[in-house]
């Protein structure tokens, strides 16, 4: 089992440097993160004193089976609101004062909140465990390197089975059958395929197109064994690949080599984005990049950090990103290779395995 307490530990001095007693998690994926419960409608109360759960009669028996370290209050659904049991709650831990996660509380459910804790001064906080969660611990790097296992093991099972009378849609419904028959829970997000001109959608969902309209088509997608997702995107390539597909492919791979080169502990997301942006800037398709390089992946598939002109965050050893540069020609085709990389104490490890260079992307309908 992972380690929550010590998550909850590292969540409650970084509360204790901002002078914060107590917090009021309640966003599905926080709370699962540092208890290990990963059903639904469930709040986290955390102070020094004690870790509670604020549930429902529907997970009574799984709460003690997922986090037998952690009590529960469990509330009847038909007569007590959740305000009501977190008020509760909240009281008879004598706190006057509550952080709670601004990201995740309406403005409509916090003002309902705050005529139920009437003199408990309620305090806005932004990102606190999504940044904890942006460094991976052993358990959570073990579960992303088997969802890529999962992922890599799929794609090659699809790719040696795709037929030209195949659809996108068709191949990844094979894809989600293969990764569920290796024992995982399915695909990470809904998958992109897109064959010939449709690979230009940079977020295109795999739909009626047959392989046999075209001569590539690129896959992004990822698996889960449990929680954790990996996500990776590979061109596929079945016939003559259009010349100006295969020359943006070339200056994809590079920026993305450069990209990867540079990333290590210390070193700024921004850093990271600019290098491969510019190179495919200077390769005259600064206009046909228009996303940013990656993004974290963890319970998420797009965590904290993020890769970006507009961000600014320090990359730390554990950190878990892909990098995924990219050139859209509309009506042409587009190319992305994404991988999975951590970052080390010294630089950082590539943790897919599937080749990228051209050749290795060559299967037979
Ligand atoms: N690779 C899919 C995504 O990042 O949304």
């Amino acid at each position: 089992m992972a380690d929550y307490h010590k998550r909850r530990e590292v969540l409650l001095r970084t509360l204790k440097k901002r002078k914060l007693p107590g917090m009021l998690v309640t966003d599905d994926m926080n709370v699962t993160y540092l208890t290990g419960f990963t059903g639904d409608s469930t709040f986290l109360l955390l102070t020094p004193e004690k870790a509670l759960l604020i549930s429902d009669p529907r997970y009574t028996t799984q709460i003690e089976e997922e986090c037998p370290d952690v009590e529960a209050t469990i509330r009847s659904t038909s007569n007590v609101p959740m305000k009501t049991a977190v008020a509760e709650a909240v009281r008879s831990s004598k706190l006057r004062s509550l952080a709670f996660e601004a990201d995740h509380l309406s403005t409509a459910t916090h003002a309902e909140y705050a005529a139920a804790l009437e003199g408990v001064e309620l305090t806005p906080t932004s990102g606190i465990v999504v940044e904890q969660r942006a460094v991976k611990d052993a358990d959570e790097l073990a579960e992303i390197r088997v969802a890529i296992d999962l992922a890599e093991r799929s794609f090659r099972a699809v790719t040696a089975a795709l037929r030209g009378d195949m659809t996108e849609a068709q191949a990844a419904a094979e894809m989600e059958y293969r990764i569920r028959m290796l024992g995982g829970r399915g695909f990470a997000f809904d998958p992109i395929v897109g064959v010939g001109p449709r690979s230009a959608l940079p977020h295109g969902r795999a739909g009626e197109t047959r392989f046999e309209e075209s001569t590539f088509c690129l896959f992004d997608w990822g698996a889960r064994k449990t929680l954790y997702r990996s996500d990776i995107t590979r061109l596929v390539v079945y016939g003559k690949l259009p010349a100006k597909i295969e020359k943006i492919y070339a200056i994809v791979l590079e920026a993305q080599r450069l990209a990867i080169e540079k990333i290590g502990p210390g070193v700024s997301t921004r850093e990271v984005d600019s290098v491969a942006r510019k190179h495919i800037a200077d390769a005259g398709y600064e206009k046909k990049f228009g996303h940013g390089l990656g993004h974290g992946i963890g319970i998420a598939i797009h965590e904290q950090p993020r890769f970006s002109a507009l961000t600014d965050t320090t990359l730390a050893p554990g950190m878990v990103v892909t990098v995924e540069p990219g050139i859209y020609l509309p009506g042409v085709g587009g190319v992305r290779i994404e991988d999975d990389v951590l970052v080390t104490a010294k630089g950082a490890e590539v943790l897919t395995s599937l080749p990228r260079d051209l050749d290795a992307c060559v299967v037979s309908l």
